[in-house]
């Protein structure tokens, strides 16, 4: 991913009937866990995110993100949020691929009631994304943006984890935004050695795919 000069908007990736449901989503889940987004850009969701739950009953908010989208995109969040009414020093931050940041999450113990994946789209990053999905609560909630045949490495992973674990289950698809509820503990992992060989075999697949797509469309805009 090449770095971006500056941030695009300050706004929520999420088109406004995405937002609405995550928002809805988010409320319904604030049962004591912790709160991750995963993919951040300039905290346009996370703002709304924090906004919607109340101020004395609102969880422990983790965003994972290397920071590294655009430039000085840490301080760009931190902005946001202040503007947006918000202690950034609320908010912990770990700069980090998702992938890096599991581990320690993992061995501390944390569970979370509500994550929303929104980093890198290729199918091996959301593979390793899922694992997070272990330290989700039973009856939490875990949402995809950009679920859909335009980013098969999410919409794969996603159908790939429902059809594998019937704990699992895709409770709603607003625009392009997948609604996933855990409804019970995992009996195995999420995410293991076998999924990550399945996402390196069919990467090479896909990034052919996109390329093939992106030659299309130029040659149809000459
Ligand atoms: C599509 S943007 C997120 C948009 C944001 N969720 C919103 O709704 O406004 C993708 C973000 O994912 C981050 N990212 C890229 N690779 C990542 C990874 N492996 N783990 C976590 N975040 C990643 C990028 O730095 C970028 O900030």
């Amino acid at each position: 991913m090449g770095e971006r000069q500056v941030a695009t908007t300050l706004a929520s990736e999420l088109a406004p009937d995405e937002l609405a449901c995550l928002l809805e989503e988010a409320q319904r889940a604030n049962r004591g866990g912790r709160f991750l987004e995963i993919g951040t850009a300039a905290g346009g969701t996370l703002c709304q995110l924090i906004r919607c739950l109340p101020p004395d009953r609102r969880p422990p908010i983790v965003v994972v993100d290397p920071m590294s989208y655009f430039r000085d995109q840490l301080q760009t969040v931190r902005r946001n949020l202040s503007q947006n009414g918000i202690d950034p020093g609320s908010v912990d931050f770990r700069t980090s691929t998702s992938a890096a940041a599991y581990p320690k999450a993992a061995a501390a113990g944390e569970r979370y009631d509500f994550i929303l994946v929104d980093g890198a789209h290729k199918i091996l990053p959301v593979t390793q994304d899922l694992r997070w999905t272990r330290l989700l609560k039973p009856g939490g909630v875990v949402c995809f943006h950009d679920y859909g045949d335009a980013f098969k490495g999410v919409k794969w992973n996603v159908d790939r984890l429902v059809r594998r674990h019937e704990n699992y289950r895709i409770e709603k698809v607003v625009s392009r935004l997948a609604v996933v509820r855990k409804l019970s503990e995992s009996r195995a992992q999420e995410c293991d050695g076998a999924d990550l060989i399945w996402a390196l075999a069919f990467s090479p697949l896909l990034q052919w795919e996109r390329s093939y797509r992106k030659r299309r469309a130029r040659w149809a805009a000459r």
